[in-house]
């Protein structure tokens, strides 16, 4: 493998440790807030369970990353990404929207595109690991919402959803990329070209997120003008 082309599926995948460690300390958080407003919901055990997930997860990337010369540091950051002017309970989940309805579910979509293709047995069997339990971190974020829709009307999270997508995606995502990002010989060790993870991400909005708010009453208008115009796009980061 030519040194360029192992520094960059490195960086992915010290990249990945890092988003898989927050995700756990993210979880850890997220249950312990819910628990103290909705003690009889069966959402904050199952997040338990999924920051411990996402920590084996943290293992096998990192290893994956060390295999490949990039070394993941320990760090994880943990700040709460919800705005200030919202209500704790709103803001919870804000944070349970973006980070398993949207989130997950774009992963979820990444892991499946990559197993499709031809991959190194190594980075297979990582991704196959974890590819099951974010399917199950998706729908713990749906039932969330589901719960909360049932007692309130959860359609204030409209006009946010924009800020939730540009907080998702590394600000490159809309851009083209150079020769380097568009290789397809990354695409064995985990890697997808720049252009297609582009379409993945605008294809499960369209497909899955979108009409999954819907069905909540959240209406997918400023996300979809959102994502068709540049000049909001740059204005959110
Ligand atoms: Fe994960
Ligand atoms: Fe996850």
């Amino acid at each position: 493998m030519r040194e360029e082309l192992r520094r960059k599926a490195g960086e992915a995948w010290a990249f990945r440790t890092r988003v898989e460690r927050e995700a756990a300390r993210r979880f850890a958080r997220l249950a312990a807030a819910i628990a103290a407003f909705d003690a009889d919901s069966p959402v904050p055990a199952l997040m338990r369970q999924a920051a411990e997930d996402e920590h084996r997860h943290a293992a096998l990337c990192a290893d994956l990353s060390a295999l490949y010369g990039q070394p993941a540091g320990a760090s994880a950051e943990d700040a709460a990404i919800a705005p200030g002017s919202l209500a704790p309970r709103a803001a919870v989940l804000y944070e349970v929207v973006a980070s398993c309805c949207i989130t997950e579910t774009e992963s979820v979509a990444t892991l499946t595109t990559l197993l499709a293709e031809q991959l190194e047995p190594r980075v297979e069997r990582v991704l196959r690991e974890i590819a099951g339990d974010e399917v199950v971190h998706g729908r713990i974020g749906w039932a969330h919402l589901a719960r909360e829709a049932s007692i309130s009307d959860v359609s204030f999270l409209s006009p946010w959803i924009p800020a939730m997508l540009a907080g998702t995606v590394d600000e490159g995502l809309f851009a083209a990329a150079g020769a380097d990002l568009e290789s397809r010989e990354l695409l064995r060790h985990g890697v997808l070209p720049h252009s297609l993870k582009r379409s993945i991400f605008v294809g499960t909005l369209e497909g899955v997120v979108f009409p999954g708010l819907e069905k909540f009453g959240i209406s997918s208008l400023p996300a979809r003008q959102w994502l068709s115009n540049p000049a909001a796009r740059s204005q959110l980061g």
